[in-house]
């Protein structure tokens, strides 16, 4: 396991007061993990901006009667294959589907495909989980 190192942070009682509300409202048991958690996700924001391998999820909604939507879907997933790590079809109810496409790659590919995906018609709702492969945080 890694050293452990302890530092004080010098805050003023009203942001020390947000905090602990923050906090308590995401269910922390205390500032120390609340607090690193706060630093992997500015962490995890660089790896996204410097372009490093990153990980994630796109999640669509779609009815899968529109005309050509499965094979449009299905091509766009041929197409960037090399990022795509799997795919998961859910059948919502008898018109919508619930797609959920981990992806593994540079940010920048993951980010046109979660574009060009949401892009197709018939796609009612789309979203890219920006994650990390977890290499660079602790
Ligand atoms: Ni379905």
């Amino acid at each position: 396991m890694a050293k452990v190192f302890r530092f004080g942070v010098s805050l003023d009682k009203d942001l020390l007061e947000k905090f602990d509300r923050l906090l308590n409202s995401k269910n922390y048991s205390n500032r120390s993990e609340a607090f690193r958690d706060l630093i992997r996700h500015e962490l995890v924001e660089r790896e996204w901006q410097q372009g490093k391998e990153v990980a994630g999820a796109i999640t669509i909604i779609y009815d899968h009667h529109k005309r050509d939507i499965l094979n449009k879907i299905m091509d766009m997933q041929h197409d960037f294959q090399k990022i795509i790590i799997s795919t998961q079809h859910i059948h919502l109810d008898h018109n919508n589907c619930l797609e959920i496409i981990a992806v593994k790659g540079s940010p920048a590919e993951v980010r046109k495909l979660a574009d060009t995906l949401k892009s197709i018609k018939g796609v009612k709702h789309g979203t890219l989980n920006m994650s990390t492969t977890g290499k660079e945080i602790k």
